[in-house]
């Protein structure tokens, strides 16, 4: 794991961006997997005003909210069309989204699953933490070997994303989401976290024992995870003096 400690958000987004651009120039067809949330937004506005070219680009998410479909505004797949796709040279056709309407999710599940094997897998997944620790949507007590599935959210996501939803409309108690394993099978993996609400699942997961009570702790397993974080964020890491060390004297992000 390499811990990388930035001032502040902006300097996290900054960070983030050299990585994808570089794994971008190394690989034009990168298979990229893709979060939602506030944190990556800053990276996503990078994204857009990079205007790159990413017609062989391959993008995938992580998950979704059970009932809503592509065109609903507190979709997810909305989300990620509005603050990244709609703004990148993209094709159409590479862009493959979870969707919370399928009648069948285990089908969807499984069809997924098939169409990041059948891409070659993910290269580099995008990633943020939620304040109980999740990654995708794999709340507390998910397998760490879980693959894509649909799965029931916590109270503290509930409480999280009820912000998006007009006052006395219920947030979707079920998502789809990428298994931790599906997670761990991307070669390369950016974990973003900023803001002191961070601080205490980001202390769990890079120094707390590897356990699905916190599934961002499966990181530890993984041989080239990144994670990312402004001063807020890592501020409760006991070893942040040697991770800024680290980081001074590397001579590239990411290599
Ligand atoms: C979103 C996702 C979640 C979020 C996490 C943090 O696709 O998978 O795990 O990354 O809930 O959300 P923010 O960034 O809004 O704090």
């Amino acid at each position: 794991m390499e811990v990388i400690l930035r001032p502040d958000g902006e300097s996290v987004a900054a960070t983030a961006f050299e990585l994808v651009l570089s794994a971008l120039k190394a690989k034009p067809n990168l298979v990229l997997g893709l979060a939602t949330g506030n944190t990556p937004l800053a990276l996503y506005r990078r994204l857009r005003e990079a205007r790159l070219d990413l017609r062989k680009v391959r993008f995938f998410n992580l998950d979704e909210l059970v009932g809503l479909g592509p065109r609903d505004p507190r979709s997810f797949q909305h989300f990620l069309r509005a603050n990244l796709l709609d703004g990148l040279r993209v094709t159409p056709g590479n862009v493959r989204l979870l969707r919370g309407d399928a009648d069948d999710l285990e089908q969807a599940a499984a069809s997924y699953e098939a169409a990041i094997r059948k891409a070659g897998g993910i290269d580099l997944q995008i990633l943020g933490i939620g304040r109980n620790g999740h990654i995708g949507f794999n709340e507390p007590g998910s397998s760490l070997g879980s693959r894509t599935r649909p799965k029931t959210l916590e109270a503290t996501t509930l409480a999280d994303y009820a912000r998006g939803f007009p006052a006395g409309k219920a947030v979707p108690r079920f998502s789809i989401t990428m298994g931790i394993g599906t997670i761990l099978e991307a070669r390369r993996l950016l974990l973003l976290a900023t803001g002191g609400a961070k601080a205490e699942p980001i202390r769990r997961v890079v120094e707390g024992p590897v356990t699905s009570e916190v599934p961002g702790s499966a990181l530890q397993f993984h041989p080239l995870a990144h994670v990312i974080l402004d001063e807020a964020a890592g501020a409760r890491l006991s070893r942040r003096d040697y991770w800024k060390w680290v980081y001074a004297n590397k001579w590239r992000v990411g290599q």
